[in-house]
């Protein structure tokens, strides 16, 4: 929120218009189509820099093939989602944060072809049992915050934090 202050003061001006200032933010106003625009900003965080970058490893329990490769049964599977969530083919300019690509108003050739709840919690029956609750809770934390704040850079923070954006946590030799 303080590298994107445009995107912070959009959130708000979304909560200010369905809550108002005389009533806190509740669970019974989650919806995409109550506050689209929140609900945005939530998936692409959650794409922009995946929680848990490297899935927990899973390990077959029996001989398989995926895609021609043989994995034999007890190899060490650890699903990247990172790699996911930077890859050009499902998010167009991956590396930028933008809410709007989850939204009908962004041109529909940049619209992405992967949901974010599909790689960040995890893969089959090992899958985050969590989700939902991160997600409301995540969800509470944002509107009860922009609701009440306004967050800032101190003019001292600012010069540092200024290209902190654009910074990848990793990179890989053959990105596409
Ligand atoms: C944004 C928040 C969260 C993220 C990104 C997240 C992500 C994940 C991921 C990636 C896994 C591994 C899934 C796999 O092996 O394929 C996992 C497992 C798990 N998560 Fe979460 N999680 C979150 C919040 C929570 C919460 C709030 C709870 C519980 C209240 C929770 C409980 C668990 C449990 C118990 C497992 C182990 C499931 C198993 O191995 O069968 N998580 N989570």
């Amino acid at each position: 929120m303080t590298l994107h202050p445009h995107i912070q003061a959009r959130v708000r001006s979304e909560i200010d218009a369905v809550i108002g200032h005389n009533r806190f933010p509740s669970l019974g106003d989650r919806g995409v189509e109550k506050m689209p625009y929140l609900e945005a900003t939530l998936l692409e965080s959650m794409r922009w820099h995946p929680p848990v970058s490297s899935i927990v490893p899973h390990l077959p329990i029996r001989d398989d093939t995926f895609r021609g490769y043989f994995i034999p049964k007890g190899t060490t599977i650890i699903a990247n989602a990172w790699a996911i969530s930077r890859d050009p083919a499902h998010f167009e300019s991956p590396s930028s944060f933008k809410p709007e690509r989850f939204l009908d108003e962004d041109d529909s050739s940049s619209t992405p072809t992967v949901d974010p709840r599909h790689f960040v919690f995890g893969f089959g029956r090992r899958i985050c049992p969590g989700m939902d609750l991160a997600l409301h809770s995540l969800w509470m934390g944002v509107a009860l915050t922009l609701w009440a704040f306004e967050i800032k850079l101190r003019d001292e923070d600012a010069s540092e934090m200024k290209n902190w954006g654009d910074r990848e946590r990793f990179t890989f030799g053959n990105t596409r």
